[in-house]
């Protein structure tokens, strides 16, 4: 069993993330979900995700955190998530829940110190919380397992011609939390790509169970990209990071340096992999786990299955 928290910006496949992750309980305990300001703003994403907790009738804490990059404006991702950063599931009624009135950084502290057992944080986001959680309290590194994370690309990005998403939004943040020496696994968009959800295979999910529908709705919405640009498939970004932590074996991957680019015209937050080898550079003694590619049928296997048992569970 492992002990996570998950840190993101729902966001549409953070949602999924969050439901999968849940859906395995005899595997992972979520402890507690940060949010950040990533896919719309903090507070939209903060509703978002208690809206999705409140549906399900569990009792997982929510704590809010930072509204902006550490020191650059805010840019949201509105483009693919719309205005509410969950777009699509404006029918779900909203929450009289409110997220814990701690910060999230000291809600971070607070979960992992107490825990006698280590903690792996799943960041499906912006680095902001985390960087200022391992700068400002790190007495927590050593109680972090490790940092699984949807970051970065291994050669070409989303939202420059090499940076992806997360790692652009605070590509400061990310540069504090790959120096941190705490071990990163890194699911990559190549990874992410490649264990893309066919639609085909989403249209399954209407005719399911309480669960199941709101990820067809969730789905349907996400995948309007795809489906525009004439894909037969949706990239499930942040299902990534939760389908490693389940079934590790399904990953090809590389340990290599990697760095963050926070300096680059063209290159903000490109996590620059270094695969050079011996002949070029020094055994890197902080390498990060970069994945790279995913077993797909693996990956549909688990992810439907989950969907079916959820069904069951929650009515
Ligand atoms: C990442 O950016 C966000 O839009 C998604 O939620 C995912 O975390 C993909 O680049
Ligand atoms: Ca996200």
């Amino acid at each position: 069993m492992r002990n996570i928290i998950m840190d993101g910006d729902p966001g549409h496949d953070d949602v999924i993330a969050f439901l999968v992750a849940l859906g395995n309980s005899d595997r992972l305990k979520i402890k507690g979900f940060t949010t950040v300001a990533g896919n719309a703003a903090v507070e939209n994403v903060t509703k978002n995700i208690l809206k999705i907790i409140d549906y399900l009738g569990v009792d997982i804490p929510v704590a809010q955190g930072y509204g902006s990059p550490l020191c650059r404006e805010f840019y949201s991702a509105a483009k693919f998530h719309g205005e509410t950063g969950l777009d699509g599931c404006l029918n779900y009624p909203e929450s009289e829940r409110q997220a814990d009135s701690r910060h999230a950084i000291i809600f971070l502290r607070d979960l992992i110190m107490e825990d006698p057992e280590k903690t792996t944080i799943v960041t499906m986001g912006p680095l902001t919380n985390i960087a200022v959680l391992l700068k400002t309290f790190p007495e927590v590194k050593e109680k972090i397992e490790e940092i699984v994370m949807m970051a970065g690309s291994y050669a070409s990005g989303n939202m420059l011609a090499k940076s992806e998403f997360n790692m652009f939004a605070d590509p400061d943040a990310a540069k504090i939390v790959f120096d941190s020496k705490v071990h990163l696994v890194l699911a990559t968009m190549e990874a992410c790509y490649s264990g893309g959800i066919l639609l085909s295979e989403q249209e399954t999910l209407k005719d399911g169970g309480k669960v199941s529908r709101l990820a067809y709705d969730i789905l349907k919405f996400y995948s309007r990209y795809a489906i525009n640009n004439g894909w037969d498939r949706t990239a499930v970004y942040d299902l990534t990071p939760v389908i490693y932590l389940l079934a590790p074996e399904l990953f090809e991957y590389k340990d290599m340096r990697v760095d963050i680019e926070t300096d680059g015209v063209y290159t903000r937050g490109m996590t620059v992999c270094d695969d050079r080898g011996p002949t070029y550079i020094e055994p890197c003694k902080d390498p990060k786990r970069v994945l790279l590619n995913v077993d797909r049928e693996g990956l549909t296997k688990i992810f439907f299955k989950t969907f079916r048992k959820m069904d069951e569970v929650y009515q």
